[in-house]
């Protein structure tokens, strides 16, 4: 059975709460193409990055072109040679491929001098999208590295964390009134937003586990 969040993720920006001002810039840049293109998605844990980074993935790019990392430090150099190599031929479909690096602050040393390079020559067939959870640019990696360089190569989107819960809470007691898993008041929903920071997921998570029945 697939979870309660995996169910509702949003499928397009429209759907996405919460986010109108990094959607809005989204929209811009996408205006002015797709490809050619890394983008830097930022915010707290289950805010939408990822479901963002499927969706711009989706625009160019038809599934099996999609390849998503969970961890950035899954990425080896060996991994990007690889990517490179294959960055040089379109997918078939939509034409485009995408890759999707998240917990992008895992990236290594290594990785990362590898991917300034890669990142300059960008077709324009070809998305590249790091998601972290990691805010600014100081400290974002260990070892000191410097973020700037690939930052700056990058479409920066920070999402926000401020003024979620009431529009999370509306969105989660309307999705637990159609599971069948609501019997609690809006407060509640709003208390539980609290409870989880704002992460939509925990809160989908924990109607899933049955916390909003009364
Ligand atoms: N802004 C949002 N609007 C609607 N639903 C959301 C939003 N953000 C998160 N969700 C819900 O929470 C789930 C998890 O979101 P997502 O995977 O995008 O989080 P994330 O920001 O990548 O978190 P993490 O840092 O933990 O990976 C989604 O499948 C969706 O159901
Ligand atoms: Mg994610």
């Amino acid at each position: 059975m697939q979870t309660l969040f995996e169910k509702y993720r949003p499928s397009n920006l429209d759907g996405v709460l919460g986010q109108e001002k990094a959607i809005s810039k989204i929209e811009l840049l996408l205006s002015r193409g797709w490809g050619s293109r890394a983008w830097w998605i930022s915010g707290a844990s289950g805010t939408g990055k990822t479901t963002i980074a499927r969706i711009l993935a989706g625009y160019g790019a038809d599934d099996i072109y999609v390849n998503e990392f969970d961890s950035a430090d899954q990425l080896s150099v060996s991994e990007v040679d690889r990517i490179e190599q294959e960055m040089s031929y379109r997918g078939f479909g939509k034409g485009g491929k995408a890759y999707i690096i998240n917990e992008a602050h895992g990236l290594r040393k290594a990785v990362i001098r590898r991917l300034l390079g890669l990142l300059e020559r960008i077709p324009d067939h070809i998305c590249i999208i790091f998601t972290t959870t990691k805010q600014g640019e100081s400290k974002l990696f260990d070892d000191q590295i410097d973020a700037s360089p690939l930052l700056s190569r990058c479409a920066k989107i920070e999402l926000t964390n401020q003024g979620l819960a009431k529009v999370f809470a509306e969105h989660c007691r309307k999705i637990a009134l159609s599971e069948k898993l609501d019997g609690k008041p809006i407060q509640s929903y709003i208390k539980l937003a609290q409870n989880c920071k704002n992460n939509c997921r925990q809160m989908l998570m924990a109607i899933d586990a049955g916390e909003m029945l009364s």
